[in-house]
């Protein structure tokens, strides 16, 4: 690729701290590998005056440059528009999605004053990147103000079946923004196809061929590139001297115990209640497994201004405290439950005790921590992945044990299985995840989009 890289998110990693959510690991490591510019906010929100004011620091090969806002647009921008519409009916939960409080006007302005803030920074080589629902709209924002580079859009969320995406009021708007970039990269081909569907019902779409679409007079190409990890950092990162501390202490510790793992963002689409559930049908069930099985649940918090974010802490805590007083010993608690952001040194440890690693969620882009789990595992005695069907990993990830976390009984029983597995079948499902997150990981992840963003065939208009 011969400009620069020119990153754009709403979270701008800082390397120096741990950071929540696979966007910002994945796309650091991205730009790590290539150098270049990540522009986005700066995770500040000033109480009074303009949004708008930028820092820039220097990150190895990475320039970082960021921006305030102020307490309203961080409100109807992030808080509302992207958390509180988005980001639920994206992950099919209309029931918690707010339509009603105007915060589509914020949702715009933001990403106008993204835009203009960008369109200072910019070369006439740069290749712009830009990720994530929180700014759909910018490619077209850009255009507007004259920008002639090629842009990309990658979105790291599910998108959902088009009767779905129609519940919002803008979807249209929305939709057709998606048409300034060169090329959309969804995480899954079950996204694709309803994108594909999408803009054949509602936007009157012709199918090019190819991957390309044309509506609205302009084309666009959308693919799906699910989004990896660095197997050799992490499998690296587990090597340290800290990991192995972590595994000496939890083995020493849960010498008799067999370890389950869950580490989420402590978010309502993680399915982290009906988790719980069927971890307490497991003992309940098989009784074998009390003052044995032992759940360690990591729940970072994240978003807790907005109410839903307080429900669901409220319903966990709750559980997890129901369960540990239904079956606690005075030598052994059921579940350990820790809301608080884990370094992410700490996590190869953390995975490599594991018997099991419990990746449940109810709906899921595609969810890096079942990709982690297995990088860190032993091969020679690698736990079991149980993975939910509805996280866009599952399609790549079939040798992992497939749930459907609604169901209760049938994750509890896939759980046990799990529990229960022999070494060689272990080994075998282990050996296959391995081979698939090798073959896609991060860097195939960031060649493979740049390279189809450079194809691209560019857009009239
Ligand atoms: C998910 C989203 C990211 C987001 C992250 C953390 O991974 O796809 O865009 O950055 O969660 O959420 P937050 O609201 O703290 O940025």
């Amino acid at each position: 690729m011969a400009g620069r890289l020119v990153v754009v998110s709403n979270r701008v990693g800082d390397p120096r701290k741990p950071a929540a959510g696979g966007l910002a690991v994945a796309v650091g490591e991205a730009l790590a590998a290539s150098g270049g510019l990540w522009f986005g906010w700066s995770g500040k929100v000033v109480e009074q005056g303009d949004s708008g004011a930028m820092h820039s620091q220097q990150s190895g090969k990475v320039t970082l440059a960021t921006l305030d806002l102020n307490a309203a647009d961080h409100e109807a921008y992030y808080e509302g528009y992207s958390n509180r519409v988005l980001w639920p009916v994206f992950h099919y939960r209309l029931d918690l999605a707010d339509f009603e409080a105007g915060f589509f006007e914020g949702y715009q302005r933001v990403n106008r004053l993204f835009a203009r803030k960008l369109m200072t920074l910019l070369r006439p080589n740069d290749v712009i990147w830009v990720h994530d629902y929180h700014l759909i709209p910018l490619a077209a924002e850009l255009r507007a103000a004259g920008c002639t580079q090629r842009i990309g859009f990658f979105l790291h969320i599910p998108l959902p079946p088009p009767l779905i995406l129609a519940a919002i009021p803008a979807h249209e708007w929305l939709m057709r923004s998606l048409f300034a970039y060169d090329l959309v990269g969804l995480q899954s081909e079950a996204d694709v196809e309803h994108f594909s569907r999408y803009v054949k019902s509602e936007a009157g779409a012709e199918p090019l061929g190819d991957d390309h679409y044309r509506a609205f007079d302009r084309q666009v190409r959308a693919r799906a590139f699910p989004i990896g990890i660095d197997v050799n950092e992490f499998a690296a990162l587990g090597e340290t001297a800290e990991s192995m501390e972590i595994r000496k202490t939890l083995h020493e510790q849960y010498a008799k115990r067999q370890l389950l793992i869950g580490v989420d963002r402590l978010d309502y689409s993680k399915g982290l209640p009906q988790r719980l559930r069927a971890f307490r049908r497991l003992l309940a069930n098989y009784p074998e497994n009390l003052k044995s099985a032992t759940l360690i649940q990591v729940a970072t918090p994240t978003r807790e201004g907005l109410n839903a974010y307080a429900d669901i802490r409220r319903e966990l805590e709750g559980l997890s405290g129901e369960i540990n007083g239904e079956f606690g010993e005075l030598d052994w608690m059921p579940v350990r439950y820790i809301h608080r952001t884990l370094a992410r040194r700490r996590l190869p440890g953390l995975y490599r005790a594991g018997r099991v690693a419990l990746v449940t969620p109810l709906r899921d882009g595609m969810n890096l921590v079942a990709k982690e789990f297995i990088a860190a595992q032993d091969p020679e005695d690698p736990g079991v992945l149980v993975l939910s069907r509805f996280a866009g990993s599952a399609e790549q990830l079939r040798e992992a044990l497939l749930v459907n976390p609604y169901d209760t009984g049938a994750t509890a029983e896939a759980v046990q299985r799990a529990l229960r597995m022999p070494l060689g079948e272990r080994r075998e499902r282990h050996q296959a995840l391995l081979t698939r997150i090798r073959e896609q990981d991060v860097h195939w992840w960031r060649i493979s989009f740049l390279r189809a963003l450079e194809e691209a065939e560019r857009a009239p208009g």
